[in-house]
């Protein structure tokens, strides 16, 4: 039997293939823009995705799911699939992906909330696409960040790259930094608190692919030279108490003062949700306690206005680099 085509991490992709899924996704992009859906929904009718969304989701589950019907797929899933699941009565979720691959899905699109897709996907036969695994990578994610950077700055190539926030747990990081590592002369700085730092296993990885990486806690001097501005998200709900949330959450957070100090062309990116200030989120801390956070905004919505700012772009590119990766996996 064929072996399935999954999407588990980002380091999976080769240049080759990333330049092949673009020149598509271009393709698609341009589909999207004229509303010729006639041209796509022809691609893969009648193939049926299962989405399964173990943790909350908006931009991922939605353009995962749009980009299938308009490929003429049909979907069936659950956006809170640890709740309407039999996982909420105790099965594994070995078990359960077991009996759903055994209804022949051509392909399973999950977000879990534990790292460890790879081992699922390795027991079943349908292809599975990791949407987001825990503290672990974000492989679509990352494709549709560097989509953005080579559609905003031209190339992939001598870039400076500056990443802030929370290196420890945003995935989305962490797969992109697989990628970047790919191509010659790039240069990521990240910026965290000392708590959130980047882990070894990703500063391993672009020191053996001889990629430049500087730790720092400068933001000022960091943005100064940079191409591209990636800020993240302080993951409150891998467990965070207030008193650690307030150390970390105020450290670093771009406004458009920051902003200014960037070079006019370099662009700024998030892969949202970005969080309100005040907002109250409720985090389960190691130790099973259930406690309220009052978060604090890391991008100020004022930076929305600047001719940096490219999230809202990044975030539509979504879709059409999820039809290409989706036509992609479906491939004869
Ligand atoms: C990210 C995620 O889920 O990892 N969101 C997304 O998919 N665009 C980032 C985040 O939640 O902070």
């Amino acid at each position: 039997m064929k072996r399935p085509r999954h999407i588990l991490e980002a380091q999976q992709f080769e240049v080759g293939l990333i330049e092949q899924l673009f020149r598509r996704a271009e393709w698609m992009s341009r589909q999207v823009k004229a509303a010729s859906w006639e041209q796509t929904t022809s691609i893969l009718p009648g193939r049926m995705m299962y989405s399964l969304f173990y943790e909350p989701s908006t931009r991922t589950r939605m353009s995962f799911e749009t980009a299938a019907k308009r490929l003429g797929m049909q979907v069936l899933g659950s956006e809170d699939a640890g709740t309407y699941s039999s996982r909420s009565k105790g099965e594994s979720d070995d078990d359960s992906f077991q009996v759903m691959s055994s209804y022949r899905p051509d392909v399973i699109v999950v977000r879990h909330d534990r790292e460890g897709i790879r081992s699922l996907a390795s027991k079943i036969s349908s292809p599975v696409i990791n949407a987001g695994d825990g503290a672990g990578q974000h492989p679509t994610q990352a494709l549709l960040d560097l989509f953005t950077i080579q559609t905003k700055c031209g190339r992939l190539e001598n870039l400076k790259i500056v990443m802030i926030g929370d290196m420890k747990n945003g995935r989305t990081v962490r797969s992109l930094a697989y990628l970047l590592g790919k191509y010659t002369n790039n240069q990521i700085t990240f910026v965290a608190p000392y708590e959130l730092k980047m882990s070894g296993d990703i500063l391993d990885y672009l020191t053996k692919h001889k990629l430049r990486y500087i730790e720092t806690d400068n933001l000022a001097a960091a943005i100064k030279d940079a191409d591209v501005i990636y800020a993240t998200r302080i993951q409150a709900e891998r467990g965070m108490d207030q008193p650690t949330y307030d150390r970390v959450a105020g450290h670093f957070r771009v406004t458009p003062a920051e902003l200014n100090r960037a070079p006019q062309q370099a662009i700024l990116m998030h892969p949202l949700p970005r969080v309100g200030t005040g907002t109250i989120q409720k985090v389960k801390l190691a130790n099973g306690e259930v406690v309220s956070v009052k978060l604090l905004n890391e991008l100020d919505p004022a930076c929305d206005s600047n001719p940096r700012a490219a999230y809202f772009d990044q975030a539509y590119n979504g879709l059409p680099v999820r039809m290409a990766l989706l036509e992609w996996v479906l491939a004869d």
